[in-house]
C-alpha cells in the first residue's frame, strides 16, 4: 500500500484539489483506492458523496473526528486490499501533527501557489517540515507541485530556487482553471472529464503522476479488478462525464 499525502500548512493552495484529482486518477486506473480526509471541513469526503456508483470506487476514510466505540487505528483502516490512499490534509498543520502526518507518507506532494504570501508561507512551513524530516526520510519522497498558474512569473522562480535550496523537487505545475471547480462540485476528476476540455490538463498532471509511478508501478490492465478501459490515458482517454 502507498500512502500519497498532500500537504501544505497553508490554507487554500488546493491539497483537496488536487487529493481528489490522483483519487480519481488511481481508482480509474484500476488501484483499490481510498481517499482519507483529516481535514474537519472535510471537503474530500463531500465530493466523495457525489460520485455515482458508475465512477471507479474511492474508499472513504473520516480522519478528522474520533467516533466514539471505535479505535483509532479501526478508524483509519483503509479495507483489505486498499493499494493507495491519497491523504487530503488541512491548513494549518504544525508541531505533533506534522510529525504524525509524515510519518503516515510514504510520498508527500506540497501544492504551492505562485503568490508572494503563499511563498512565504511555505517557506516556513518547508523549513519545519526539513528540520524534522532531514533524518527520517527512509525512501519517503517529497515533491512540490505549483498550482494556479496563470502566468510565468517572478514568484514561480523564487518557488525554484526554494525547490533548489532545500532539494525538493518542483515536478509539476497546473494551471488556474475552472476545470477545477467544476470537477469539485460534481464529484469528478480531471481524468473523467471530456478531452476536450481538459486536455491540457491532463498533459500537466503526466510529470506529476510519473513522479508517483516510480514508486506505484503502473497496473497491466488485465490486473485491474476494477480498470475502467476509458480512463486508463489520460492523452485519450474519452470523457464519461459532460461538463458544459
Ligand atoms: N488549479 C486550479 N485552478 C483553479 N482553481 C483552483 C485550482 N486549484 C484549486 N482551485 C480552487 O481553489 C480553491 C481552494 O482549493 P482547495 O480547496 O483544493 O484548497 P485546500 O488547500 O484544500 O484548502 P484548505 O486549506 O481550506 O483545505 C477551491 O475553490 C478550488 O476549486
Ligand atoms: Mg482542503
Amino acid at each position: 500500500m502507498h500512502n500519497i499525502m498532500v500537504l501544505n500548512a497553508k490554507g487554500g493552495c488546493g491539497k483537496t484539489t488536487i487529493s481528489t484529482t490522483l483519487a480519481c486518477y488511481f481508482a480509474g486506473q484500476g488501484f483499490t483506492t481510498a481517499l482519507m480526509d483529516y481535514d474537519p471541513q472535510n471537503s474530500s469526503h463531500h465530493w466523495l458523496q457525489m460520485r455515482k456508483p458508475s465512477q471507479p470506487e474511492i474508499r472513504s476514510i473520516d480522519a478528522a473526528r474520533t467516533r466514539t466505540g471505535m479505535t483509532r487505528s479501526w478508524q483509519l483502516h483503509t479495507g483489505v486490499g486498499t493499494e493507495v490512499v491519497v491523504i487530503d490534509t488541512p491548513a494549518g498543520v504544525t508541531g505533533g501533527q506534522l510529525i504524525e502526518l509524515f510519518n503516515k507518507a510514504d510520498s508527500i506532494l506540497i501544492p504551492v501557489m505562485p503568490t508572494i504570501i503563499d511563498l512565504n508561507a511555505v517557506e516556513g512551513f518547508l523549513d519545519e517540515l526539513m528540520r524534522f524530516a532531514k533524518h527520517r526520510l527512509h525512501g519517503k519522497r517529497i515533491a512540490m507541485v505549483i498550482n494556479r498558474v496563470r502566468f510565468k512569473s517572478e514568484i514561480y522562480e523564487k518557488i525554484e530556487s526554494l525547490s533548489n535550496r532545500l532539494g525538493i523537487p518542483l515536478i509539476g505545475s497546473l494551471r488556474d482553471t475552472h476545470n477545477y471547480a467544476v470537477a469539485m462540485e460534481s464529484g469528478v476528476g480531471i481524468c473523467e472529464m471530456k478531452p476536450e476540455v481538459s486536455s491540457k490538463d491532463r498533459e500537466q498532471w503526466q510529470p506529476i503522476l510519473k513522479w508517483l509511478h516510480e514508486a506505484i508501478p503502473t497496473k497491466h490492465p488485465s490486473r485491474g479488478k476494477q480498470h475502467h478501459p476509458e480512463l486508463q490515458e489520460w492523452k485519450s482517454a474519452a470523457g464519461n462525464v459532460a461538463i458544459s
